[in-house]
């Protein structure tokens, strides 16, 4: 496919593609997207990262102060990346569109002694819900949008002191692309990457701070969430594990931006 137009273009014109198609989509058994939200608990002893930094180096900033030092994060899920600066923050407000994750984001708050808020609703329509925070927190919800400005606008104004985005380097479904080859004849486009996302922030005038780095390996993948996500019936979970083994392990490439 030749690609034409601005970075916010390409950006859509990307994540269309990443979609599933309808016909195989009819086949599945069960809903591909569902997430349990237990599994996005934020961990007891947040590990140091360089978004870790980002944030804290925003909430230590000294200036005039308007209310208490206040965290937005917006797709918050169990609230990862503002629990991981809580001792650092007076309030955290939580946004995100599944009200599953925001319970679990309420609870783990409320077990830790956090004050919080949550924001149920889609990012950026609910953004006078959420209000204007120190520092703005994003992490691994970027590649979940297709209008990527008014998404990005949203934030930055929220930000009184700044934003940090966390992505993956690529769209983070990306490394299944052989799989749908194998298990569909699906061959898809090239996934959208955080270069494309910086280019997106270049072109509306932001020039982010960009730190590459990498998170430890996770656990092997569940063949059975996996099995789900490519429309798969249960009973097909075997073929799917025999296929995960034959992926070479990869990289967990993360890119902080921050602006
Ligand atoms: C991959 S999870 C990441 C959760 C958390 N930020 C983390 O790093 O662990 C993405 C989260 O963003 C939420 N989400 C995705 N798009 C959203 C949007 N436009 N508005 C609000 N929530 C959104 C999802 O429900 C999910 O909880």
């Amino acid at each position: 496919m030749t690609r034409t137009g601005t970075a916010a273009d390409r950006w859509r014109e990307l994540q269309d593609t990443r979609g599933i198609p309808p016909e195989i989509l009819a086949t599945a058994p069960e809903s591909p997207w569902r997430h349990d939200p237990k599994h996005f608990a934020a961990p007891a002893d947040p590990p140091d990262t360089p978004s870790r930094d980002a944030a804290l180096a925003l909430l230590g900033e000294e200036g005039p102060r308007r209310g208490p030092l206040t965290v937005l994060d917006v797709g918050c899920g169990g609230g990862t990346a503002s629990l991981a600066v809580a001792d650092h923050a007076e309030l955290l407000v939580g946004v995100d569109h599944n009200p599953g994750m925001l319970e679990v984001f309420a609870a783990d708050c409320t077990t830790r002694g956090v004050a919080f808020r949550t924001v149920l609703g889609e990012w950026p329509a609910v953004h006078d819900q959420a209000g204007i925070a120190d520092a703005v927190l994003c992490h691994h919800v970027g590649y979940n949008t297709v209008e990527f400005p008014p998404f990005l606008i949203a934030l930055t104004v929220a930000a009184r002191r700044g934003v940090v985005m966390e992505l993956t380097a690529q769209h983070p479904m990306a490394w299944l692309d052989p799989l749908w080859v194998r298990f569909h004849g699906l061959h898809r486009e090239p996934p959208a990457t955080a270069d494309d996302a910086v280019a997106v922030l270049q072109e509306m005038g932001i020039q982010p701070t960009v730190v590459r780095w990498e998170r430890p390996a996770r656990l092997p993948e569940d063949p059975e969430w996996v099995a789900r996500r490519l429309c798969l019936p249960l009973d097909r979970v075997g073929e799917v594990a025999e296929a995960l083994a034959e992926i070479p392990p990869r990289p967990r490439v993360t890119v902080t931006l921050s602006w």
